[in-house]
């Protein structure tokens, strides 16, 4: 077991998370019916989770806005068991992996992001009912 050193090690952890989250029951159905470009779709998680690694400048989206549109997509379905299923497949995948303080790094990342987008997702619903 190795630490999460470069672009390459991300890449495995991006690829791997995300066939555990296709073969997924409960939350594949968001990925799979909403992505069409899965190549283009793990670079784009690749650039995300290197630059908040390792401050590289390579991601350049907007993930709440994705968020959101996912939600209204699905018909406010999102809700924090979603979240809960999402972390800890990538946990999981984390310590299959690797080791060190890169992958607390990324757990800790994650869970502070995914409570962000549930927080935000709900807002945007509020807003959307007035
Ligand atoms: C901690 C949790 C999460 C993180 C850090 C995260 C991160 C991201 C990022 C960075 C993107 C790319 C956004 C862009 O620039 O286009 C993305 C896209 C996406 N996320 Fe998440 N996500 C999380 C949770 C979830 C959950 C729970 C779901 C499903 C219910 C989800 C469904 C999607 C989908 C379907 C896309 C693709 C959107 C599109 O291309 O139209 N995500 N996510």
């Amino acid at each position: 077991m190795k630490e999460i050193e470069n672009r390459e090690d991300v890449k495995l952890l991006v690829h791997s998370f995300y066939a555990k989250i296709r073969a997924n029951e409960e939350i594949g159905p968001f990925f799979n019916t909403t992505i069409q470009d899965w190549e283009s779709h793990l670079e784009k998680l690749t650039d995300f989770w290197e630059n908040n690694l390792f401050a590289v400048r390579k991601y350049f989206g907007n993930p709440i806005e994705a968020h959101i549109k996912v939600d209204e997509q699905f018909h406010n379905k999102i809700n924090p068991s979603i979240f809960g299923l999402w972390l800890n497949l990538w946990f999981e995948t984390l310590d299959e992996l690797f080791v060190g303080e890169n992958v607390e790094t990324l757990k800790r990342r994650a869970r502070k992001m995914g409570t962000m987008l549930m927080v935000t997702i709900y807002e945007s619903r509020k807003k959307e009912s007035n």
